[in-house]
């Protein structure tokens, strides 16, 4: 066991299920102190005992991250405990399938709040104190879902889109600093994000030909690139192909495969 005094600390949002959770457990078995956010305490309070039996301290902060301003308020809560993060992992997130003209205008406002509003806030908030302290790794979790627009996903394409160039332009203004920023890019993933999304019945998480990682996996590969200071990392072989194929094949090609994986009547 660490000396609690010397252990990095960590804040995770969404650590409740999925790949947050993982994210949480490869962090405190790598020696750091977690701070638990996400909705659901009691998933969250089991976490922190699982994570304390591997010695680490970890807090837990019930936060729902889709209400406006609820990113700031956290970052105050943080400063105000006198806790100063190494790690920052931005992981909370959902997704919404159908027709953007169908699309519940709550369920979209929620989702831009949550993927792109207080995501951004929030790293906004604990930056400055990691540059002033020259440390501090920041992990953003986009998606494959970033790489090209996705009809039938259109609002959480976007908002995957929003947090990889965010998070891409940020690494490259933070070279030099001691701050890093990740991008962790992973394909479809088995978590409660299907179910969630209500895109369980899709092609690309309904079909065993469409390669699926456990979200131990992807939490692995995720810590490892973002302490390496990776600026992006798409998780598995396939989904770096598809990712990488996005932005650069023409969309009459992209949008036939866009249908095939997300589904919907787009013609
Ligand atoms: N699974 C995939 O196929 C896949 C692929 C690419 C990217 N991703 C991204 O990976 C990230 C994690 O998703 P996952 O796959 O691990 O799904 P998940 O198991 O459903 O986890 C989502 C996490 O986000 C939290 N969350 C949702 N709404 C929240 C809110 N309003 N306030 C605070 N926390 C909230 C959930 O906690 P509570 O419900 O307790 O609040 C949960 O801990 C997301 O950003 C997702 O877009 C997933």
């Amino acid at each position: 066991m660490q000396d609690n005094a010397s252990r990095p600390l960590a804040l995770v949002t969404g650590a409740s299920s999925g790949i947050g959770a993982d994210l949480a457990r490869e962090l405190a078995r790598h020696g750091h102190d977690v701070v638990l956010a996400a909705r659901r305490a009691p998933e969250l309070d089991a976490l922190a005992t699982e994570l304390r039996t591997l010695g680490a301290k970890a807090t837990v902060i019930t936060k729902d991250l889709s209400v406006p301003g609820s990113a700031r308020e956290f970052a105050a809560q943080i400063e105000t405990s006198g806790m100063h993060l190494d790690v920052l992992v931005n992981n909370a997130g959902f997704g919404d399938v159908g027709p953007f003209a169908n699309e519940d205008p709550d369920r979209i406002d929620a989702m831009i709040q949550l993927n792109v509003a207080q995501l951004t806030a929030l790293t906004r908030a604990i930056l400055p104190g990691m540059v002033t302290r020259r440390r501090g790794r920041i992990m953003l979790v986009s998606s494959t879902a970033a790489f090209q627009p996705g009809p039938n996903m259109a609002t959480y394409c976007a908002t995957k889109a929003y947090v990889l160039s965010l998070g891409e332009a940020i690494a490259r203004e933070l070279r030099g600093t001691g701050v890093t920023v990740t991008t962790l890019c992973p394909g479809a993933t088995h978590t409660g994000f299907a179910a969630e999304s209500g895109a369980a019945a899709l092609p690309l998480f309904s079909s065993s030909l469409v390669p699926k990682m456990t979200s131990a996996e992807v939490a692995r590969a995720g810590y490892q690139a973002m302490m390496k200071g990776k600026p992006v990392l798409v998780t598995g072989i396939i989904n770096k192909l598809v990712a990488f194929s996005g932005p650069v094949f023409p969309r009459f090609i992209v949008f036939p495969v866009a249908k095939l994986l997300l589904g919907g009547d787009t013609p």
